[in-house]
């Protein structure tokens, strides 16, 4: 049992004040030598009927001899705790390296999905840098629940449905070259000049607008031949996204997209009618929502067209029935809010309980500082580009450090994709977010590259040392203050890792995982590791192993690789 809760348990049989309160009064106090827990003690002053200091005083006596602690010291009305650290490091280590990579995980969430809708990539739009954010934290977010026992369900909702798809054909038509689009190491940077190509022939000849609706019509009616175009469109858009996903060890489960609800929508649009959810408006079909202080939620146009919040709420009930979630989340920057609150609000006014589950997961936004990518007006920084511009500098940096390094291609792939994804990752997400290189890169600050360097520093010094025994571990030697450091950071992942799938934000364990490496770094230079004392070099080692697994975990969890040698 964790030592908080042991004294909890005696704090309350003393005080008689329940152990669940006790447990929420705990500080630290000010500084290490007054000890490393606090225990205020006028919390129980009106339970006891006594002054703090006194009730201090009493209860220090109560926990001479208690294990795990060296000593309780009174001070002005509280009660410090001084913690057997050597213990205390024992049991942390003996953990880790017993869990090994399943460390913090449990299987609370045995037994339950939970959806989690993010990338959900636009076809024949540029899977831009404005992606990088949706992509990172909900594959992150999958490998959390999925470390808490839950099953999730990673979906690529793809905007492959709506009007522009009529406009594409028309262009492709009309200025597209098959040959062209299909050698392109880009295809999707073609079918988008395409796009542009054709708003700017539309100013000029409105019947081209027309043109398009027609096209859109036969691809609703799936005409062969168009059909056949649009499922090509989508098949290019999708093979280039897959290469972006492949760098950065992205995974989905489903890529069911705005298009395949077309044939589930009608039943929902006769639902809503029929439980009286909707109104015609001027020949639109729409849920009023001014009782809520929202503007209305649109379901049919006035030409009977099928829109964005119609293809959401199907898929929200399609998602119910097919996986049952215990949660549905969608992770979408919250220029979206009012669109899923009106989306949530309209599902509950159906009568279905479970919009309580549904969660916008929402995040801010994201720019670039280095004009390396100038955004030339319409012009895209595609995410691609800036992963290979990234595996390419670190590459440069690594041919510097470490020329001699075996497969530089892959570890480079490794710590540049960590370094961009990094940012969006280290905090809380509702924050805009500004890109820069000269952060991202940088071995030395609370990066990427420094978690997995400070890991590749475990693993270098655990392959010199060629193996320790555990049993032979002087544990006591563990007592000073850069090893209580790495210690308590250590035993406050797991904590962090619950709390990260609570609250839907990855970067409580990435702030975790600088907090033990820059515990470890520290250890490392103020301890002899490889000490002549066979007790003393086991446990520094058994320390310095634990401390590899948990940063790895820690990194894994965030989505990000960690390489042995860099
Ligand atoms: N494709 C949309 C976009 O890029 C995001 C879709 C989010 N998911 C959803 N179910 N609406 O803006």
């Amino acid at each position: 049992m964790d030592i908080k809760n042991r004294i909890a348990e005696k704090a309350a049989a003393f005080t008689g004040v329940p152990e669940s309160d006790v447990l929420g009064f705990f500080e630290t106090p000010p500084s290490p030598d007054k000890g490393d827990i606090a225990l205020p003690c006028f919390k129980f002053a009106r339970a006891m009927r006594k002054a703090p200091p006194v009730i201090a005083q009493e209860l220090a006596k109560g926990f001479e001899g208690f294990e795990g602690i060296v000593r309780a010291e009174p001070l002005s009305g509280y009660l410090n705790f001084f913690l057997d650290r050597g213990d205390e490091a024992k049991k942390t280590v003996l953990r880790v390296l017993e869990e090994g990579e399943r460390f913090g995980s449990s299987d609370d969430g045995a037994g339950r999905n939970v959806c989690i809708d993010f990338s959900s990539i636009n076809i024949c739009k540029p899977f831009g840098i404005h992606h990088v954010t949706t992509t990172v934290l909900g594959h992150s977010l999958s490998r959390i629940f999925r470390h808490l026992g839950f099953t999730p369900v990673r979906i690529n909702h793809l905007g492959d449905w709506g009007t522009q798809f009529g406009k594409m054909l028309v262009a492709y038509k009309k200025w597209g070259d098959r040959r062209t689009i299909e050698n392109a190491g880009s295809p999707t940077r073609e079918l988008v000049a395409l796009y542009v190509k054709f708003h700017q022939e539309a100013e000029k000849d409105p019947s081209l607008d027309d043109e398009a609706r027609a096209a859109f019509r036969s691809i609703e009616l799936h005409d062969p031949e168009n059909w056949e175009l649009y499922q090509w469109f989508k098949e290019l858009t999708l093979r280039e996204a897959e290469r972006v996903y492949k760098l950065m060890g992205v995974e989905f489960d489903s890529y069911n997209g705005e298009a395949f609800y077309e044939d589930k929508m009608p039943a929902v649009i006769r639902e809503l009618a029929d439980k009286g959810v909707t109104t015609v408006d001027n020949g639109a079909t729409i849920v009023d929502l001014s009782a809520y202080d929202m503007p209305p939620c649109m379901i049919l146009k006035s030409n009977g067209g099928t829109i964005y919040p119609t293809r959401d709420i199907t898929a929200a009930i399609y998602r119910k029935n097919t996986y049952d979630f215990y949660k549905n989340l969608y992770v979408v920057a919250y220029q979206q809010n009012l669109h899923f609150r009106q989306v949530f609000k309209t599902l509950e006014l159906m009568g279905y309980d479970w919009a309580k589950d549904c969660v916008h997961v929402n995040f801010g936004m994201i720019s670039m500082a280095d004009q390396t990518f100038s955004t030339r007006k319409g012009n895209a920084i595609y995410l691609e580009d800036v992963l290979n511009k990234a595996i390419e500098k670190t590459k440069a940096i690594m041919m510097e450090k470490s020329p001699d390094l075996e497969n530089m291609d892959e570890v480079a792939r490794q710590v540049g994709v960590g370094a961009v994804v990094w940012g969006p990752l280290y905090s809380s997400r509702i924050k805009d977010f500004t890109f820069s290189w000269e952060k991202a890169l940088n071995f030395e600050g609370e990066t990427a590259p420094y978690a997995q360097y400070t890991h590749a520093r475990c693993c270098s010094v655990l392959r010199k040392a060629d193996g320790y025994d555990a049993e032979k571990a002087d544990w006591s030697c563990l007592d000073n203050e850069s090893c209580a450091n790495l210690i308590k950071a250590m035993n406050t992942l797991p904590a962090s890792i619950g709390s990260a799938a609570e609250k839907y934000e990855p970067y409580l364990i990435s702030r975790n995982v600088i907090d033990i490496c820059s515990a470890f770094n520290k250890f490392y230079f103020e301890n002899r590791i490889m000490d002549e004392d066979e007790g003393v070099r086991c446990a520094r080692l058994a320390l310095t192993d634990a401390a590899r697994i948990a940063i790895k975990t820690g990194l894994y969890l965030v989505g990000i690789e960690a390489p042995e040698r860099m």
